[in-house]
């Protein structure tokens, strides 16, 4: 098949992957060819410095939960001292033995390979769900060899990713699960599958396997463990189902379709990658990369056509061909299509009747996730990031104020308020910035931004304001990343998953990777800004965590990096000031989720470090802040998403398992979760042990 190549730039992502997950986002030209930098007079007032908060605090050695990490260095300093790097910081004098937090108490998952999901000591586990499985009374069991779209409509979804898990509205035995489904991988799918000829069936089958699953489970005794179940609630989302434009894009020119001459109502949606859950238990869901949906056509309109370009609709033909089934692929006879896509959506799991809508009001671009933060005074605060390398984080600041058990008022909220964009300066002389992930004098990678305003809606008068010059309010909405450009965004290493600490508030930001950030030689091209504080890694494999200290509702925040993520034995990484040689390696932090004690979990997607990809937790304060321990591992090929992490359980996503370079149906790499011959399946786990997860 015409895959375009191994992936040699980013992580260890397959080029299966890099083609059917993100259109090959990682081996084209880098998306954003702007050339705005931070705007320094932003900042006038004077730059408070964080010194030495991050590394010259506690003397620690951490024991009891960490003991099967590396072997203790005998001093307790880590690997960096020695080398003045960035795990220096730590002092040798005052030894505190320290154990780990509450609900870090688990042996570390050592780095490997394994085709299977790998747990602490003394925890079981077991699939919930996985692609095929009936998820609506009547779908027939999975059976590889006799796929339908009738039947896929009625199964659980491809590639699952963001999951969610909320009380049943009215049967204390059970929960209800939802998840999305980002994307298929068609030449894993089916038998024999060509890619230049797809037939019908198989394109539906991939348009019932995108969207979402709202599934009833039950609880095992009082373990952790869940089973599916059949129930009213249970439904299939897909690229077919209906959808409500909601906001300033709605019934504006550029989301008229022939099918929709109002621009209303759209079918489908596409690429849904993380989400969030919000206080109000709907399920909100980011379009990501839906760009490699369509074909490429001539645009007309000078903004839509730059804007399609900065997304990547490039190609006359798709991976996919959906656009010989559907005229609404194909930009050359339907341009306006992807206007409709690359939105946050959001679902009602407990209405099944509910015609699920897109929040215009919160920008176009390629939405990771929306996370939800209810400020002190009620206010609405929906951070999301913008998953492409160089793009931006937003934030929208709601005017309606949230109000507990008015669903109708609250399913409201996000179409009334101001979409913002971040702006970052460091506060670290910017020749101490190298490029080298060493950390500056000061001991932190630090500074403070702004929020800069893009658009306000209040879509119950039908009034829009653009803060951007040039820009209609409906093109702040539509094309949202030009817009962010004119107000100097600050470029990020692929925002994905934020979300907000349930008690300090702080926010925290995954930051994916960024080869082409500083790249010289052949990606010198693709480089858009060289090494900056916020992203102070040339050519970054493997990632950060950013924590923010914002004022939710108003226009300016503090930031550190929180971790600088990697093999703990380089000098550029960079544990929340915990001694490394007691820490686990990791690389690409994606989602995130906090547990009940205030630990931070993240889920990696494509390890550069030449093992699997796994479910880390860290603890963000107190003694050990910054000590960081693998707790499962994914089979070989897949991602791991969409974590849960309650007191009786962990759940995540395991996404495209044994997705290697040249994997297909009959040469698969991975035959989990099934065993034996089989083909791999996307699958939900559920983990638990007798007692609270990470509790001794
Ligand atoms: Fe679908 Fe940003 O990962
Ligand atoms: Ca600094
Ligand atoms: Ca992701
Ligand atoms: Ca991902």
């Amino acid at each position: 098949m015409a895959l375009k190549g191994l992936n040699l730039f980013t992580s260890s992502r397959s080029s299966l992957t890099c083609t059917y997950k993100c259109g090959n986002a990682c081996l084209g030209e880098c998306d954003n060819p702007s050339n705005n930098s931070y705007f320094g007079d932003r900042f006038t007032t004077p730059l408070s410095r964080r010194t030495a908060l991050r590394a010259g605090g506690l003397s620690v050695v951490a024991v009891g939960g960490s003991a099967a990490l590396a072997a203790c260095s005998g001093d307790g300093a880590g690997p960096g001292d020695s080398e003045g790097n960035a795990g220096a910081g730590k002092t040798t004098d005052a030894k505190v033995e320290l154990t780990s937090a509450e609900g870090m108490q688990f042996e570390a998952v050592e780095p490997n390979t394994k085709d299977e999901v790998v747990v602490p000591k003394g925890y079981e586990q077991s699939v919930l769900i996985a692609w095929g499985d009936p998820v609506i009374e009547g779908a027939p069991e999975f059976d590889v060899d006799k796929q339908s779209a009738e039947a896929a409509e009625k199964q659980f979804g491809f590639n699952n990713d963001f999951a969610g898990l909320i009380e049943h509205p009215d049967n204390p035995e059970r929960l209800v699960y939802m998840c999305s489904h980002e994307y298929t991988t068609e030449p894993m799918m089916f038998p024999d599958y060509d890619p230049e000829n797809p037939t019908e069936e198989q394109v539906k089958i991939g348009w019932a396997g995108h969207g979402h699953t709202i599934l009833e489970v039950s609880k095992v005794g009082d373990t952790g463990e869940l089973k599916r179940e059949f129930g009213p609630l249970n439904r299939r989302i897909t690229a077919t189902t209906p959808f409500q434009l909601v906001g300033p894009a709605k019934g504006s020119d550029l989301v008229k379709t022939k099918a929709d001459p109002k621009g209303e109502t759209v079918s489908g949606t596409l690429n849904n990658c993380s989400g969030g859950v919000t206080p109000w238990n709907t399920m909100l869901s980011g379009e990501e990369n839906f760009d490699q949906y369509f074909a490429a056509g001539d645009i007309k309109d000078e903004k839509a056509k730059k804007s399609l370009e900065r997304f990547g609709i490039e190609d006359k033909e798709t991976a996919r061909k959906w656009e010989r089934f559907d005229d609404r692929f194909d930009c050359s006879k339907e341009p306006n299509e992807p206007n409709r896509f690359g939105w946050i959506v959001e679902i009602n799991p407990l209405d099944p009747t509910s015609t699920p809508v897109k929040h215009t009001a919160l920008g176009r671009f390629k939405h990771e996730a929306g996370n939800i933060h209810i400020a002190d005074d009620g206010t609405v605060v929906c951070y999301s990031g913008d998953d492409s390398r160089f793009e931006y984080i937003y934030k929208f600041i709601s005017t309606k104020k949230y109000e507990e058990g008015n669903i109708e008022h609250n399913l409201s909220i996000l179409d009334h308020g101001t979409l913002y964009v971040a702006v970052m300066e460091g506060n670290s002389p910017e020749d101490e910035i190298d490029g080298s992930g060493v950390l500056p004098e000061d001991g932190a990678f630090d500074g403070k931004g702004k929020w800069v305003k893009l658009l306000t809606s209040d879509t119950e008068n039908n009034k829009f304001e653009s803060h951007v010059d040039g820009f209609s309010a409906e093109e702040v909405a539509i094309f949202t990343r030009e817009a962010a450009d004119k107000v100097g965004a600050t470029k990020m290493d692929r925002p994905e998953d934020i979300q907000v600490h349930p008690d300090s508030h702080k926010v925290y930001v995954a930051l994916t990777n960024n080869s082409y950030r500083g790249a010289t030689g052949e990606n010198a091209k693709k480089n858009k800004e060289d090494a900056k504080e916020w992203a102070p890694v040339k050519e970054n494999k493997n990632g950060m965590v950013m924590e923010i200290e914002d004022d939710h509702a108003g226009e300016s925040f503090t930031w550190n990096l929180f971790l600088v993520c990697g093999d703990p034995n380089e000098a550029n990484t960079y544990f929340g000031g915990f001694d490394k040689s007691k820490v686990s390696p990791i690389s690409c932090p994606d989602n995130l989720a906090f547990d009940n004690h205030g630990n931070l979990w993240i889920t990696t997607d494509g390890n550069a470090l030449d093992s699997n990809d796994g479910l880390y937790a860290v603890t963000t304060s107190g003694d050990t802040r910054g000590e960081l321990k693998c707790f499962l591992t994914v089979p070989a090929g897949a991602e791991t998403c969409g974590p849960i992490v309650d007191d009786d359980r962990v759940m995540v996503n395991v996404q495209h398992p044994g997705e290697a370079d040249d994997a297909t149906f009959d040469a698969a790499t991975s035959h989990w979760p099934d065993g034996g011959k089989s083909t791999p399946r996307p699958a939900v786990v559920v983990v638990w042990k007798d007692g609270k997860i990470g509790v001794n």
